[in-house]
């Protein structure tokens, strides 16, 4: 079986990682240490006695990359104490901002560069940073098994492609994460194969736009079927699908295997469709609506849920409003929701002017998350009195007697211990529930 443990062995050199942004990003943090590891590094969790330190940085708004420098200024003070400690910043604000980085930090390297990171670690001396930004159109990392950095030993995240070839008008990842390629097939059901061997429970398959997998004959729905398959006790999960290429046969592959989760994260971005065309997502208000209710009349108690951007270029109230209208109608279980933020490079930022006003942008992103807190709540209020399959994840947060742990459709179920472990999976009716939590009691 192949290491998919850190190793903390003391006497070799030291590597600290941080990881912002997205899930994949999580997943290329283990692939960064799988690859490390095999150069002759361990993982460090404290960045005191770090020889190496890591950022696996995101762009995806503004935030995000201001999080990230003032970080480097802290990581900055630990060369006051060490002086050979390297700092590299690596992922997508590494692609993005490239030689402005190299100016601060040692080390540069984008998502596609993660082979050369020893050979970079190598070179690297204060007076020559190093820096690989080059992007790839075949990188999958497909014969890499990432050291799992997760806390529990249940959960992990399978990357089954990288890159994306939308070109949303507000997004920066195909700047820094490339054109789309596919892994091998082969290679992910192995990777399954062996965190079920390892005693995972579950795992997520990865990328930015799933339904467009394609490797030789086997498109999404087929892969799903075959990571399916792996065991009827492993959980698939999957993120992140766009509404525009999500498949009827997808949604049946769903139905048919009982360990694929009924969950889908299908990013609406807004209700409007003239903001729809303006973002380039190639759909409207319609389609989206539609994909939703063949979801639902396939499977009705599939678990729904979003991601919304408010204020995009332009919008007006009624766009606003359209919306929300549209988030009351779908009644979706969970959002992530933002305000527009214009990233450099990206066509809306070359060809419509951010006009929405700072105080506006907020107060309807503040509407947004208002009223998807009422409908979070209503949605888990149609859940009272069913009964679900719950993947125990650990002690409750609140009270350690309990347990927590995910149903099929990704809410978060608070319920009695009987002593199980993570890991083990219970059946509970719920009897209560918040906008964020279920509670359950005991049916097995
Ligand atoms: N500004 C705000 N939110 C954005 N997202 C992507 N780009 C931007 C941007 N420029 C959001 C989208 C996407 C999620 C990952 O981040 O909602 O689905
Ligand atoms: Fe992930 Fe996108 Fe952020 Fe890159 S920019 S880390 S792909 S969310």
């Amino acid at each position: 079986m192949r290491n998919i443990k850190p190793i903390t062995d003391p006497s070799r050199p030291k590597v600290y990682i941080e990881t912002y942004g997205c899930q994949m990003n999580v997943n290329d943090s283990e692939v960064i240490l799988s690859i490390l590891q095999d150069a002759g590094y361990a993982l460090t969790e404290t960045i005191d006695d770090a020889d190496v330190i890591l950022a696996n940085t995101c762009s995806i708004r503004d935030n995000a990359e201001q999080r990230v420098w003032g970080r480097i200024d802290q990581f900055k003070l630990q060369k006051r104490k060490r002086k050979n400690v390297v700092i590299g910043i690596v992922g997508c604000m590494a692609e993005r901002l490239k030689d402005r980085l190299l100016e601060t930090v040692d080390i540069v390297a984008g998502p596609d560069s993660y082979r050369s990171l020893p050979a970079l670690l190598e070179a690297v001396t204060p007076e020559s940073p190093q820096m690989n930004v080059l992007l790839s159109h075949e990188e999958t990392y497909a014969d890499i098994s990432p050291v799992r950095l997760d806390r529990n030993g249940i959960s992990a995240f399978i990357s089954i492609m990288r890159g994306c070839n939308n070109v949303c008008s507000y997004c920066i990842v195909p700047y820094t994460r490339g054109r789309e390629r596919s892994r091998d097939a082969h290679t992910i059901v192995r990777e399954a194969q062996e965190l079920w061997d390892n005693g995972y429970k579950e795992v997520t398959l990865l990328g930015q736009n799933v339904d467009s997998y394609s490797w030789e004959d086997v498109n999404f729905a087929r892969l799903l079927e075959m990571v399916a398959q792996v065991n009827p006790g492993l959980r698939v999960r999957f993120s992140t699908s766009h509404p525009k290429d999500i498949s009827d046969e997808v949604i049946y592959t769903m139905a048919k295997h009982e360990n694929i989760c009924r969950h889908i994260h299908l990013p609406v971005q807004s209700g409007s469709s003239v903001m729809l065309e303006k973002m380039r997502r190639k759909y409207d208000r319609e389609w989206y609506l539609e994909r939703v209710d063949k979801i639902r009349s396939v499977m009705p108690d599939c678990g729904i849920t979003t991601d919304v951007i408010a204020g995009f270029c332009g919008e007006t109230e009624q766009d606003h409003q359209d919306t929300l209208t549209l988030m009351e109608k779908v009644v979706f279980d969970s959002a992530f929701m933002f305000a527009y933020s214009e990233r450099p490079g990206t066509l809306a930022s070359k060809v419509y002017p951010d006009d929405i006003p700072y105080e506006v942008k907020t107060a309807r992103l503040n509407e947004i998350i208002a009223l998807q807190g009422r409908m979070s709540l209503k949605s888990n209020e149609k859940e009272i009195g069913k009964v679900m399959k719950v993947l125990v994840e650990g002690p409750s947060k609140k009270n350690p007697e309990e347990l927590c742990g995910r149903a099929g459709s990704n809410k978060m179920c608070v319920f009695p211990s009987k002593g199980e472990k993570p890991g083990d999976y219970c059946e509970v009716e719920v009897v209560s529930v918040t906008s964020a939590t279920l509670l359950c009691r005991r049916i097995d």
